[in-house]
């Protein structure tokens, strides 16, 4: 008896979904008497720095659906994704909707996909901050409580999870598929020579990243160009800026101080190229944490808080505080950092989709609800 394939849609919307999904949608095609695996964009992030790089360099086919939503206040993005998922879901019927991360996107499908009945599945499920003033946290929290498969990434999130009563059997620690991507393309980004292009020497020099509304949208994002202003007389920067940030910087002084280089985001290969040749990197993002940690460069986080603490526990990840004042001790706390023993967290192996990919494909064997259940 011939069974049709699982029907598998998959939404992305952001620049850090991309790389999360990218090696998810490449083990469903590696099976196609199992999985039809179907794309949704919601357009959330839509410049082709932030979009279309990243499909060409991660080999992610075209969408089969744009839903163009763009930029706009949290409630009338998170909207206008819902409304123009809900009859791209009633037209695929899919068996299982996969969402990655944390952004805007990732809980509007999950809700509508939930309001349909339809099976989800969360990657990078119970990461937890702890801290309700950021967006992702709420994404995060009710992604995860309308969720059916709950795809972690780090130890910590099996516990957070149980401690908010989710269905231990819906858990399963895989690792993570960001990793995944990462070591697909190592070759590709310990060749890319980024350093060289940017005038800089490898292991000599800053990489910023700053996007987050509570430095880049008030008073501290010019004390932190200040600082960096300071530091680059001794130690080069590079700063590839978010589209938020870039109009923030826009209007303030420090933006061109000698050795500090703003320039436009970078693709995917050129960034982890940068990330691997730099002193360190000083970043608000929580992916960057992940990768940094990966490739054992000392990563120095400007935020009070992390949803990533494997990455401080065992990696190369410091928490700072949200405190500009702190860029004045980036060099020695690079000297701090070297001095540890870091890890990489257990699965961050490259491994991450194939068993994400084998329990769906459980499902499949054994219907929904008799999931075998992995490395939980
Ligand atoms: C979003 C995610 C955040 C993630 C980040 C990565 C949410 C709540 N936040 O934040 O978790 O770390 O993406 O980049 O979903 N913009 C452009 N071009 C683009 C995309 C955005 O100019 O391609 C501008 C928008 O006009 C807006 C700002 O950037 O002013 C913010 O974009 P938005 O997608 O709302 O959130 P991010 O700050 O990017």
């Amino acid at each position: 008896m011939t069974t049709s394939p699982q029907r598998v849609l998959s939404v992305v919307g952001t620049r850090p979904n991309f790389m999360k999904m990218a090696p998810i949608l490449a083990e469903l095609q590696r099976h196609p008497d199992t999985f039809a695996s179907t794309l949704v964009h919601t357009g959330q992030h839509y410049d082709a720095g932030m979009s279309d790089v990243f499909f060409s360099e991660l080999g992610i086919a075209a969408p089969d659906h744009s839903l163009d939503v763009g930029s706009g206040s949290h409630a009338a993005q998170t909207a206008r994704i819902m409304e123009r998922l809900e009859p791209v879901l009633e037209a695929e019927q899919p068996d299982v909707v996969l969402v990655p991360g944390d952004v805007n996107s990732t809980l509007a499908a999950a809700l509508v996909a939930s309001k349909m009945g339809l099976t989800i599945g969360h990657v990078e499920a119970g990461l937890r901050s702890f801290d309700r003033s950021m967006p992702e946290e709420v994404n995060r929290i009710l992604t995860d409580r309308i969720s059916d498969l709950l795809f972690t990434h780090s130890p910590e999130a099996r516990d957070y999870l149980l401690s908010e009563g989710a269905d231990p059997s819906s858990i399963h620690y895989v690792g993570n598929t960001m990793i995944d991507t990462l070591v697909a393309l190592r070759d590709q980004i310990d060749t890319a020579g980024a350093a060289a292009a940017h005038g800089v020497e490898p292991g000599r020099f800053l990489l910023v990243t700053l996007h987050r509304p509570a430095l880049v949208d008030g008073p501290m994002l010019g004390q932190v160009l200040g600082g960096l202003g300071e530091l680059a007389r001794d130690m080069p920067v590079v700063f590839p800026a978010h589209p938020r940030t870039r109009g923030a910087i826009g209007g303030l002084p420090g933006g061109d101080a000698p050795g500090l280089q703003l320039v436009d985001p970078l693709g995917y290969l050129e960034f982890l190229s940068l990330l691997s040749g730099a002193a360190a990197v000083l970043t608000d993002s929580g992916g960057i944490q992940e990768e940094a940690t990966y490739l054992g460069v000392p990563c120095l986080t400007l935020r009070d808080n992390t949803e990533r603490p494997v990455t401080v526990s065992m990696g190369t990840n410091v928490l700072l505080g949200l405190r500009p004042e702190r860029v004045g001790e980036v060099p020695q706390l690079i000297e701090q950092v070297r001095g540890r023993q870091a890890r990489v967290p257990p699965l961050w192996d490259g491994a991450s989709a194939q068993r994400i990919v084998a329990i769906l494909g459980n499902l499949v064997q054994a219907g929904p609800g008799n999931a075998a259940d992995d490395h939980n």
